[in-house]
Order: structure tokens, then C-alpha cells, then sequence
């Protein structure tokens, strides 16, 4: 409904040396614009200052300050969540074709800003330069999508009919919901997270990743020049202890909408179960939590191409991806020649500056180093090393930098096969025939994407029934799931299957009222 046609919003072609140097020069002015600047919270429509403040560091080298944030305290926690209250009561009523109008003017209003967008997601989170610009393509489209889904959800929906009454079913917005996101997608994921709430006509408490609040925040305040009204979204950075369990438990809190870790998934699904004193409601919760997606390659598949996808969705973003490849199954007729060639072309990938558009960033935190540095250790007594498992020389650069790394031969029962480690690390397991080798897949407590090669159409169809994952690719990579076509979302514990840019989304965020009237 609405706002067609739609298209994809194109990728940037940094081949082009004018389209690279665009990009180098929205560095220099992101660091002129914005660095050292320290930004605030907004709390009832108002730009106010936190207690404190803290700082946001380059992960490419952590020397680097770039930008400073508040710490919102416990009371502006409660202010905030008082206001998304208030402004209920009133955004609650608003014209479905108004807040569909706010979205696709900020898609036009982010069209035109994107390398400055895409600069300061790669100073955040060490995203290279195509890395970024997809995702920030990514929030176009969410803005395009959540227009046309407004307006698709506001008809309601058509009943059996019966003679002597008019029945109507329509949806009706919750309230005040909480998002919370991680820092590995800081623009796209928040952004689908509040437009869904917004789109359905709740309000916001919105709480990024504290690695990444400049992402968010950029994209919340092209909201309100688009003409969102302000006071429909409190934006809250600072520590977890006062934005974490708190907010969660808040009785004033209607939904959280969550994407992170399965750790801290399962905490809140735990949390929000607990009707607190004066709430009148049963908490819902979207949680979207973590993956070990793996990539089966049938015998009869097309090795050069399962190579070239598994390669981009393992160690693209340094394998920092909820819907990464991290597992490759391959029967055993395959399994050698594309262990041979997905460690050759991972080879090639260089480890360098995210801002130098290297292949290999940095991973996010010095300490994630560590932790992806210790399962490799541990890989090493029980799987084969192929490629990878030393500490790239970065120079003086502070970071944590890790090279592609690669096992083989690993058993199903290893940490490697069935933990998500969120580094660029890959378990090759050999399977005795396909159907083993789609058992090999199933066998895990996450279910979020998975990648399938075969050129047999009944092999083809046999993964697609039994394949246990929310996002399932057929003779492509397992990443890269575009809004408004992959509805992204996982099976098991990978969360509540939101699936998020989806035709189903909206009704997460909203509840239905059947009105019958007779004459
Ligand atoms: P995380 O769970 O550590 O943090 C996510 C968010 O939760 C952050 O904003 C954090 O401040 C907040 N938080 C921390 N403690 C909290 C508490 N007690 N109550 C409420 N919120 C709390 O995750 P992360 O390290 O930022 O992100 C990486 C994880 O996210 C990986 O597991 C990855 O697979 C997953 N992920 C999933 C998806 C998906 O769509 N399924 C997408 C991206 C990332
Ligand atoms: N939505 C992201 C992808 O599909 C996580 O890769």
C-alpha cells in the first residue's frame, strides 16, 4: 500500500576513485563536525545533559576519542520512561499517512548524507567501507519499508462477514517499548527496532549499544527533522546497571524490543515475566539473540561459489554478524577441494584499517581479541589449524585485531562447532552424505540462517523442509539479508523470530481490537 514502487537502495561502487575519495573526505569532516563533542540525552521532547559523561573510542585504535556521551542517571531513566508515557496518549491517536510521511522523508534526508553516516559507523565500530555503507543502505530501506508498512497495517484486516453486524478487526498500539541493540549493526537494527514501534504508533525508549550511540543517534535526529514529534522518542546512553535490568522491569514498560546476546535475550525474557507492583499488562518481549550458522555444500554443488560465500559471510566484518558463517558442513566428495579453496581465498584477506577500507578490521574491543583468541587456543588441541590463529602486526595501533582463522576436520561436540565465538573464526566438519550433513546443521541450540549448495532440485527441497533456521540461502551466502525481502529473524534459541523488515513485523508491536455494532 502506498509509496510504490520500491526499489533496494544501491550500493556505493568504491571502485570508482571519485565515489573513494567522497568517502575519505566524509572522514576528515565527521572528525571535524563531531570529534570530542560531547552529545545529550533526549527526554521529553529535550536535548538535556546526563551525569557524566563517558567516551566513545575508535576500536581501530583506542587511542583515539572521537566522541563523548552522557550517562543518563536512575531518575532521567524514570523521566524518560514517564515521558514515552505522556507522549502515548496522544502519538497513540496520530494519522497513520503523517508518521508514513516522516519515514520516507528521513529516507530522503539519509540518501543525501550517507558517506558522512557510513564514515562514523566505521569510527565506531571498525566496519570497512562497504560494510558500513550496507548497512546505512540497510536503514534507507528500512524508512522506505516501515512507510509502506504503516500504511498496510492501519486498513486492518477484512472478517467473515455475518448479516446483522458490522464487524471490524484493527490494531491498536501497546505503548511505551524499550529497544536495546547491539553495537555490530548500530544504525539499522535500533532503526528497525523503534520504527517498528513508531510505525504501529507506540513510543520509544531508545537505548543503543554504548559503543555506538552516534550511529543511532544520527539516525533518530534525521527522524525529528523529518518531523517526527520529538517528545515520541527518549534517547538514553550511559551504563548498564541503570539502563539494563531497571528499564526492563519498569511497570510503566509495556514491550522491550531487544537484539544482543543470547546471555542477556534469555535474562530479559526472564525479567519481563515478573508482573512488577501497578502494572497492568503481561510484558511482551521481541528478543533477537546470536547464531552458529552453517553452510552445507553437497557434493554435487558449485564449489567455486560455495567458496566465494562462505569467505564473504565468515570473515566479512571480521565475523562479527549474528547471521555469519560460522560452521561449514561439506560432504565428503567436496570436502577437500573447498576446504583448499576457502582457505586459499581467505588467505588473500588482508588484515588492515577499517578506514583504509581493509578487508579485516578490527574486532570491537580488545578484550573480544582475547576471548576469540582463547577458543582458538583450546581449537588447536582438539581440530586441525589450517589458516590463521596468531595476532596480525598492527604496529603501535591499539586494538584488537585477529587474522582469519580456520579449522578442519572439528567434531560436532566441540566449543567450535556449537558456540557462537563472533570473530572471524571457521569449523569445517566433514558430513558422510547430504542427509548427514543436514542433520550436522540442525544440530545446535541457535537457528538463524543457514547457507545450502546443491544443483539437485530434491536435495534442494529436502533443506528447505528440514533446514531448522528462520533465514535459510539456497546456493548463496548466508549474510546480507536485505529489508523489506529477508524478513531476518531465527528458530530456537536465535530468539523470538521478529523477523524484522518482514510483512509480519508491525503486528509485534501492536494488539488487535474486533468492534462489533448492530443497527
Ligand atoms: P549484548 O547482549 O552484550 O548487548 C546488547 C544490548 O543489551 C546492549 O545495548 C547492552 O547495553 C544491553 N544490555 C546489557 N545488559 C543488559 C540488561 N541486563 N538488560 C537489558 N539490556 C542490557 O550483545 P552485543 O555484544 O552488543 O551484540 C552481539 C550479540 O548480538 C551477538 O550474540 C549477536 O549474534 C547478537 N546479534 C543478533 C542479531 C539478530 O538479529 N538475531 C543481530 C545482531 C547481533
Ligand atoms: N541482517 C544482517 C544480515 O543478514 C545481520 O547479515
Amino acid at each position: 500500500a502506498g509509496f510504490l514502487p520500491f526499489e533496494h537502495e544501491p550500493y556505493h561502487d568504491f571502485a570508482q576513485p571519485a565515489v573513494a575519495q567522497a568517502q575519505r573526505e566524509a572522514f576528515a569532516k565527521v572528525r571535524e563536525q563531531y570529534r570530542g563533542r560531547t552529545f545529550g540525552l533526549y527526554i521529553g521532547g529535550e536535548r538535556v545533559e546526563g551525569q557524566g559523561s563517558y567516551e566513545v573510542r575508535n576500536p581501530a585504535d583506542t587511542r583515539e576519542v572521537v566522541w563523548c556521551f552522557p550517562k543518563a542517571s536512575a531518575q532521567q531513566r524514570d523521566e524518560a520512561v514517564a515521558a514515552a508515557q505522556h507522549a502515548f496518549e496522544t502519538w497513540r491517536f496520530s494519522d497513520p499517512l503523517q508518521r508514513a510521511s516522516i519515514f520516507k522523508r528521513a529516507a530522503e534526508l539519509l540518501r543525501a548524507r550517507r558517506m558522512e553516516f557510513n564514515a562514523v559507523m566505521t569510527l565506531e565500530n571498525g566496519k570497512n567501507w562497504a560494510e558500513a555503507d550496507g548497512e546505512v543502505a540497510e536503514s534507507v530501506d528500512h524508512f522506505e519499508v516501515f512507510a509502506r508498512e504503516t500504511l498496510r497495517w492501519a486498513e486492518g484486516k477484512p472478517v467473515y462477514p455475518m448479516p446483522d453486524e458490522h464487524v471490524t478487526t484493527v490494531y491498536e498500539p501497546l505503548g511505551v517499548v524499550v529497544c536495546i541493540s547491539p553495537w555490530n549493526f548500530p544504525s539499522a537494527i535500533p532503526l528497525g527496532m523503534a520504527l517498528g514501534a513508531l510505525a504501529a504508533g507506540n513510543t520509544v525508549i531508545w537505548k543503543p549499544a554504548s559503543e555506538t550511540p552516534l550511529s543511532s543517534l544520527l539516525m533518530l535526529e534525521l527522524l525529528f527533522e523529518a518531523g517526527l514529534p520529538r517528545n515520541t522518542v527518549q534517547f538514553l546512553t550511559g551504563t548498564d546497571d541503570v539502563l539494563g535490568d531497571p528499564l526492563v522491569d519498569n511497570p510503566q514498560v509495556r514491550m522491550i524490543a531487544f537484539t544482543g546476546s543470547k546471555e542477556i535475550g534469555c535474562r530479559i525474557v526472564e525479567r519481563a515475566a515478573k508482573v512488577q507492583p501497578g502494572q497492568k499488562w503481561i510484558k511482551r518481549v521481541m528478543a533477537e539473540m546470536g547464531g552458529k550458522d552453517p553452510t552445507v555444500v553437497c557434493a554435487d554443488g558449485d564449489v567455486e561459489a560455495a567458496a566465494v560465500g562462505i569467505v564473504q559471510a565468515a570473515f566479512g566484518y571480521a565475523g562479527q554478524k549474528c547471521s555469519a558463517c560460522s560452521r561449514v558442513i561439506a560432504e565428503d566428495g567436496v570436502y577437500d577441494a573447498l576446504l583448499d579453496r576457502v582457505t586459499e581465498l581467505a588467505r588473500g584477506l588482508k588484515v588492515g584499517l577499517p578506514e583504509d577500507n581493509g578487508a579485516i578490521g578490527p574486532v570491537i574491543h580488545a578484550g573480544s581479541a582475547e576471548r576469540i583468541g582463547r577458543a582458538v587456543e583450546a581449537g588447536q588441541k582438539t581440530a586441525r589449524l589450517v589458516l590463521g590463529g596468531e595476532t596480525p602486526d598492527m604496529g603501535d595501533r591499539q586494538g584488537g585485531y585477529v587474522s582469519p582463522t580456520i579449522f578442519a576436520d572439528v567434531d560436532p561436540r566441540d566449543p567450535l562447532f556449537q558456540e557462537e565465538i563472533f570473530g572471524p573464526v571457521l569449523a569445517f566438519t566433514r558430513a558422510r552424505d547430504w542427509q548427514h550433513a543436514i542433520d550436522l546443521a540442525n544440530d545446535s541450540d541457535y537457528g538463524l540462517t543457514a547457507a545450502f549448495y546443491s544443483r539437485d532440485p530434491h536435495k534442494i527441497s529436502e533443506a528447505r523442509r528440514r533446514m531448522h533456521v528462520g533465514n535459510l540461502y539456497i546456493n548463496r551466502k548466508c549474510t546480507g539479508a536485505l529489508s523489506g525481502t529477508h524478513a531476518f529473524g531465527g528458530y530456537g534459541m536465535s530468539g523470538t523470530n521478529a523477523k524484522v523488515g518482514g510483512p509480519d513485523y508491525l503486528f509485534w508491536f501492536l494488539q488487535t481490537k474486533t468492534v462489533a455494532q448492530r443497527y
